[in-house]
């Protein structure tokens, strides 16, 4: 008797269990069959912001401005580009710094460009392949870049990537500078510039901004 009620009771157990787990395998098949359930949105749109966030890492170009100022005026025009782009300033620092006083920098510009001289730089950019898009900046100095200028470009690889240049001066405009520039880095995509006067870069925000809308540098 013990035997047939302990068989009865395993029976009913048995059966209890088999209801249950039935139950749990409709529960996940209702999940999986159904992709609108919440667990599904959810995960859809992690996935979703994820691929967009991915897009615009791959996207978005790296620009860097550097620039060369001895008083001042190409220094005030690179911020302003930063300050539009986003992009990240670099002075070209001399190792040997010109001098404040005029004629001597012009003495100093003469022996440089006689002797086709490359004069040292102080400080360096980190990782230049981590940029896309390398404004450079100077001064007109004889209708030229100055030579530290050249000293940059000479010291890094441009190969495939976009320069644009930007210069302040006395009235001179670019001078011969782009055919210099363009000499110097031939595997580079070389943009149309911006030139002031350099006692006019404070009242330039808005041709600069233009400028920059007219390069389609995101595309
Ligand atoms: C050595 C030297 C040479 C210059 N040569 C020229 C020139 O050929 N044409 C010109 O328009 N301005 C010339 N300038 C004027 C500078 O280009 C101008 O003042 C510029 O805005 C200075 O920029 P910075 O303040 O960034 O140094 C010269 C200035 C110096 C010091």
């Amino acid at each position: 008797m013990k035997r047939i009620v302990t068989g009865v009771f395993i029976l009913f157990l048995v059966g209890l269990c088999t209801a249950c787990g039935n139950n749990v395998l409709q529960n996940s098949k209702t999940d999986s069959e159904n992709p609108q359930s919440d667990t599904q949105i959810e995960a859809d749109e992690a996935a979703s912001n994820e691929e967009s966030e991915a897009q615009e890492i791959v996207e978005k170009k790296e620009f860097l401005i550097a620039y060369f100022s001895r008083t001042g005026n190409t220094k005030e025009l690179a911020e302003e580009i930063s300050s539009q782009t986003g992009g990240e300033l670099f002075e070209i620092v001399p190792t040997e710094p010109y001098p404040a006083d005029y004629d001597e920098t012009v003495e100093r510009f003469r022996r440089e460009r006689d002797e086709n001289a490359r004069p040292t730089i102080a400080n360096s950019v980190k990782d230049m392949a981590h940029y896309d898009v390398i404004f450079i900046g100077f001064p007109n100095w004889g209708d030229d870049m100055p030579h530290i200028v050249y000293t940059f470009l000479e010291q890094y690889d441009f190969t495939g990537k976009t320069i644009v240049p930007f210069c302040t001066n006395g009235g001179g405009g670019f001078g011969n500078s782009i055919e210099g520039l363009s000499r110097t880095c031939p595997n580079s995509k070389i943009f149309e510039g911006f030139e002031c006067s350099g006692n006019r870069v404070q009242s330039e925000n808005g041709n600069i901004a233009e400028w920059l809308g007219s390069l389609g540098l995101e595309e």
